[in-house]
């Protein structure tokens, strides 16, 4: 094979329905379907070059040689990649995010989306973004949504191949704004891959997992049907639940700080008292302040002045992974 290289960039997403746990480890097939928003306001850019010289993959992330555990991580997908493509040949992989990574802002998910389109590029394979999505879940779960633009649905997927997500409405259908509250920089202390093979021990994860089905048909309905009061609830109680599993696992896991309930208690005030906004928190302690186009500057005013140190970001939904010149 001739040295191929390629680099693409993708977004990360913001789940509205989560996926937590899998039922095969390995393989990432999560335990309960899940739906996001592609965050088009957050950038990942990979790039990927094969080279018959390399004796070992190579990994910087945002400039830096990544952690021995991250470029394991890497080299374990391009592993499959190289199976697919039949080479042998290592790669020297860049990856750089414009957000902190590591902080429950999905940064694996835009990180394995731009790799898995990248290094497809980079091996010749010729494959559609379905493909692209069930190998990228293989890298990071939630992954697979970043290939898709706009509002993306994951599948729980019986085997490997039906393991993908598809986009539900594009980009433009819904002038949805996330503000995420960036309160902590800190790198968690429970990555998302330990976290999901905690969720089977906590006794409400079975609970959860099967009530999916109900929470995904009301976010579906709610994004066709552009309904705010919907989404929000939904929303809402899909995020404390996965919460409730995260709390209940053992051992326990807290993702919480101060500032995250600050939030909650707040965001849900601001609702009462007639904002269209609603929040989401992944594995982190930030909150993800979800509202409508129209009234973001009104709920920027309202996050600024409760959390003043905080850095605000703000994304509406954005397209899909893509392939730029290298
Ligand atoms: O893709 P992972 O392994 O980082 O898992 C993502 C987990 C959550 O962000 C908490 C939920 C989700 O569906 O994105």
């Amino acid at each position: 094979m001739t040295n191929g290289a390629a680099a693409a960039v993708s977004h990360p997403n913001i789940a509205f329905i989560k996926y937590w746990g899998n039922r095969q480890d390995d393989l990432r097939l999560p335990a309960n379907g899940s739906i996001s928003m592609t965050l088009g306001g957050l950038l990942t850019r990979t790039s990927v070059r094969f080279d018959s010289q390399l004796e070992a993959d190579q990994l910087t992330v945002n400039g830096q040689p990544a952690s021995e555990e991250a470029r394991l991580r890497v080299s374990a997908h391009l592993d499959y990649i190289r199976s697919l493509s039949r080479s042998a040949e290592y790669a020297v992989v860049e990856s750089q995010s414009d957000f902190p990574s590591a902080a429950g802002l999905a940064s694996s998910a835009s990180a394995f989306a731009s790799l898995t389109l990248a290094a497809c590029a980079a091996a010749s394979l010729e494959l559609d973004p379905r493909d692209i999505s069930r190998i990228a879940r293989r890298g990071s779960g939630s992954a697979c949504r970043s290939v898709f633009g706009g509002f993306v649905e994951a599948y729980t997927g019986e085997t490997d191949l039906y393991g993908y997500a598809q986009q539900l409405a594009a980009p433009d259908h819904w002038d949805l704004v996330d503000w995420i509250v960036v309160s902590s920089q800190e790198p968690k202390q429970v990555g998302s891959s330990e976290g999901h093979r905690l969720a089977a021990a906590s006794p409400l994860q079975a609970t959860r997992v099967a009530d999916t089905p109900r929470r995904l048909n009301l976010c579906r309905q709610a994004i066709l049907g552009r309904d705010f009061a919907a989404l929000a609830s939904v929303v809402e109680q899909d995020s404390n639940l996965m919460h409730a599993v995260m709390l209940t696992s053992q051992p326990a896991l807290m993702y919480w700080q101060p500032e995250t309930v600050q939030l909650m208690q707040a965001i849900r005030r601001w609702r009462e008292q007639g904002l269209s906004v609603c929040y989401t928190v992944d594995a982190g302690p930030n909150v993800h302040c979800l509202c409508r186009g129209e009234q973001a500057e009104q709920v920027v005013h309202q996050l600024e002045s409760l959390v003043p140190e905080a850095r605000l970001i703000r994304s509406g939904p954005g397209g899909p992974a893509r392939l730029v010149t290298a």
